[in-house]
Parts: structure tokens; C-alpha cells; sequence
């Protein structure tokens, strides 16, 4: 049976629009639809609206996801140099900001045009403001019932992201396809999220940011954190929320690594007149030292001298400040998230080509599928070299 296109992918964002050109090569009538007003807008906002669009120290271990080794295949067949080159052949100016994180010198918007232009040139379309209210899919054919009438289509990629920023569009629509079709779905959760505390419990903290290291069993990262009105916030923050569950405590090492033990003990010697807390805020802000004097008062006196503390004393102070245990009361969900963790389970999705293993011309890409970056441009590398491997298969097919 005919149809009226080769490929539909669903979702006009940073992996939908990047897989489009690789589809269409060769002439394949391909069609991109998304139900809001204009394409990319994740991108257009993203990295504070200049795109921190991959990071040059991308790898494997990057990346959450119940199989670590499932995104393995696809982000070393289009890998971050890769989307470099693309960039530089368009001549986008980018730098990078800190730990291999590129972001455009210019505007986000640059790459959205970027990703038109090329999906302009591979004469595939994009029809905005459609909605698909149901699809059916009956010998190697699949019939989407969308806002614009019956669409028929021998490749369906799904593309429409996780259910971060709901404000945005973002649906749990590719979970609920994905399960029509038998594909299980790890329960997604919003992660790169600020976490919450009891209401009022940093109030005369917000806008303090310091280096930290922070920590759960299962990860640790090395970033700023910043305190809110509502709790915890900041790239360290924003990491181990991928990695926090429910119920579980966080460790922060307010130091970062320092040796404040030995610091402190030499200073005994130099300036032992002076109160702890004088001390402490040469290594901390002074609005945390006088923070914690008020909240640790009951086990350390902030306010004794410096020269009356013995090592056993010392070492007990910075032992707490290297490892801060505070239980988060929860995340300020998917309002805020930057991603969803979980997803399309990976173990029904080829690695090679997103395809389905079960349902031949059904794709997965981008955000959707159980794969999940760290904060600093790992996601939209997800994004293009998810797209760029089903892209590539449709086309060889
Ligand atoms: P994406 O969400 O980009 O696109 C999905 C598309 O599907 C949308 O256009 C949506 O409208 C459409 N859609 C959804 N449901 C639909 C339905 N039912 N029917 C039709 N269309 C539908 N990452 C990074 O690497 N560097 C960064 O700097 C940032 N910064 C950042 C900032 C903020 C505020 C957020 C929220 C996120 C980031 N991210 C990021 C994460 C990054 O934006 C994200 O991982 C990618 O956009 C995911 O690409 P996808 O194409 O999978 O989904």
C-alpha cells in the first residue's frame, strides 16, 4: 500500500528536528508534526537562551538510564566533535564556559535556524499546531488520526520529549505510544530539578552560592550550590537530583575538598585570639557562618575562641562541614525540571537504529527513551546523536 509519507516524525524539538534531514536523504517524503505554535522552543531557552548545545568531555558514563551501556553505539556514531563541525561549517560562534560545556556566543536561536535551514534542504516538511489524537498501525502501515486529517506513514519516529515544563507542551505522549505498542516504561520523574525544604528552612540563606561537593551513594559531584527560599538549587544540586530518591539524604561538603581541619589548627597557633567563626569566614560565606551558628549552636559554639578549641574539637567542627546530611522534603517537580529521568525502557529499542525490536518502522529518540544526561550539554548530545541513528537507518533501509 502506498502511503502518503515515508517517514512522520512526532515532535518538532532538538531530536525530532535533527533526525528529519538524515530521514529524507534520498528524496524520502518525510514529515515532522508538533502540536505547539513554533519548533525547537527547549532549544530557544535553553543554557540561558545561548544553548549549551553538547560538552566536549561527552561519554558514556555521562548518562543515567537503567542500561549503562545502551546510549553507547549512537553517541559514538555522532559524537560531540561531530555536532561541532556542523556548527562551525555554519559559522556559529560558540565558547566553552566551564567544564567542556559549548554554548553559542550568539543566540539559541541560531541553532534552531540551523536545523531548519537543513531540514529545508532535504525537502522535508513541518507542519506546527497539529495534534494526533490516535495511531493505528496494520500491515507495515501506520495511520496517525491528527488535526490535519488522516496521515499515513511506513516510518514513525516519536520525538516529543519527557514531561518537563509542562507550560511548554511537554506530554507524556511518546510513554503512552510506547505502551500501546507493548513497550514497557520506566516511571519517569523530573530530575535536574531544585530540591525543597521545609518551608522557611534556608530563607535567610537565598541567593548565598558556594563551591560544594555533594554527594548520595550513587553519585558525587563537584559544582556550586546555591541556597532559594525554597530549599537547594545550583549545577551541584541540579546534578545529584537525578540520583536522589525520595526519603533520602543528601551530603554536602561545604569545604569542597579543603583541608579546613589543618587550616584552622594553624591558624590555632596565629590567631587564636579570634572566634571560630571569624575563622570560618576566610573559607565560607559570612552569611552561612552566621547561619550555622545559629543552627549548629546545640553541638558547636561559633563564638569561642579559636585558641581554646582542642584537635578532637576541630576535627569534629570540620568533619560536620565536610559532610552536611540534610534530607530534602522533595523537588519542585516537572515545573521546573530541565529533564525527565526514565522513560522508554531500552531493552525493546535496538541501540544501533532506536528502532523498535518489536514493531519494525517504530522509532524512539531523544528525551523520551530511558537515557538521561547530566547537566552541561549531555542532553542535547543525546538529542542529536539519537536522532542522527534513526535518521541514518531509515534512510539505509
Ligand atoms: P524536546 O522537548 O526538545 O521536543 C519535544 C517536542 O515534542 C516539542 O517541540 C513539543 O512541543 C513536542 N510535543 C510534545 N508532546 C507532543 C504531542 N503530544 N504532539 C505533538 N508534539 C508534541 N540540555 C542541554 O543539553 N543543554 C542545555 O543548555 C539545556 N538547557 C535546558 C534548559 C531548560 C529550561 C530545559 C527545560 C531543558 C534544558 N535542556 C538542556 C534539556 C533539553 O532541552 C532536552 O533534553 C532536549 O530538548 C530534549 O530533546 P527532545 O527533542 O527529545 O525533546
Amino acid at each position: 500500500m502506498k502511503t502518503d509519507w515515508d517517514t512522520i516524525i512526532i515532535g518538532a524539538g532538538a531530536a525530532g528536528l535533527f533526525c528529519a534531514p538524515f530521514a529524507a536523504a534520498g528524496g524520502k517524503p518525510t514529515l515532522v508534526i508538533d502540536h505547539a505554535v513554533k519548533p525547537g522552543e527547549k532549544i530557544r531557552i535553553s543554557g540561558g537562551g545561548r544553548c549549551n548545545f553538547t560538552n566536549m568531555h561527552t561519554e558514556p558514563g555521562n548518562f543515567a538510564g537503567h542500561n549503562s551501556h545502551f546510549h553507547k553505539s549512537a553517541l559514538a556514531r555522532f559524537t560531540q566533535w561531530d555536532f561541532i563541525d556542523l556548527i562551525d561549517q555554519a559559522g556559529i560562534a560558540w565558547h566553552e564556559k566551564t567544564l567542556g560545556q559549548l554554548f553559542c556566543d550568539g543566540k539559541a536561536t541560531q541553532i534552531i535556524n540551523l536545523l531548519l535551514a537543513k531540514l529545508k534542504d532535504a525537502d522535508a516538511e513541518i507542519w506546527l499546531s497539529t495534534t494526533v489524537d490516535a495511531i493505528d498501525h496494520q500491515d507495515g502501515v501506520f495511520t496517525l488520526k491528527s488535526s490535519a486529517g488522516d496521515l499515513t506513514c511506513r516510518n514513525l519516529v516519536l520525538a516529543t520529549g519527557g514531561k518537563s515544563i509542562p507550560k511548554m507542551g511537554a506530554t507524556g505522549f511518546a510513554y503512552d505510544i510506547a505502551e500501546q505498542f507493548g513497550h514497557e516504561v520506566i516511571e519517569p520523574r523530573p530530575a535536574l530539578v531544585p530540591l525543597t525544604f521545609p518551608e522557611g528552612r534556608f530563607a535567610a540563606l537565598a541567593g548565598v552560592s558556594l563551591p560544594v561537593r555533594v554527594w548520595t551513594d550513587r553519585a558525587s559531584f563537584d559544582e556550586a550550590m546555591l541556597f532559594t527560599h525554597r530549599g537547594l538549587s545550583g549545577p551541584a544540586i541540579l546534578q545529584i537530583s537525578s540520583f536522589w530518591r525520595e526519603g533520602e539524604a543528601i551530603h554536602v561538603d561545604l569545604t569542597a575538598g579543603q583541608d579546613l581541619f589543618t587550616a584552622l589548627r594553624d591558624q590555632r597557633q596565629s590567631e587564636g585570639r579570634r572566634q571560630i567563626s571569624t575563622e570560618l569566614a576566610r573559607y565560607l560565606p559570612a552569611r552561612l557562618v552566621e547561619f550555622l551558628t545559629k543552627d549548629w549552636a546545640d553541638q558547636f559554639d561559633f563564638t569561642a575562641r579559636l585558641a581554646d578549641q582542642s584537635d578532637t574539637a576541630l576535627r569534629a567542627l570540620t568533619d560536620r562541614l565536610s559532610d552536611w546530611t540534610l534530607t530534602p522534603s522533595g523537588s519542585e517537580g516537572y515545573r521546573t525540571a530541565e529533564v525527565t529521568l526514565g522513560g522508554i525502557a531500552t531493552d525493546g529499542i535496538d541501540s544501533k537504529s532506536m528502532m523498535s525490536k518489536t514493531v519494525p518502522g517504530l522509532y524512539f529518540i531523544g528525551e523520551c527513551v530511558d537515557v538521561t544526561g547530566w547537566l552541561g550539554g549531555y542532553n542535547f548530545q543525546w538529542a542529536w546523536s539519537s536522532g542522527h541513528a534513526a535518521g541514518r537507518h531509515i534512510a539505509e533501509a
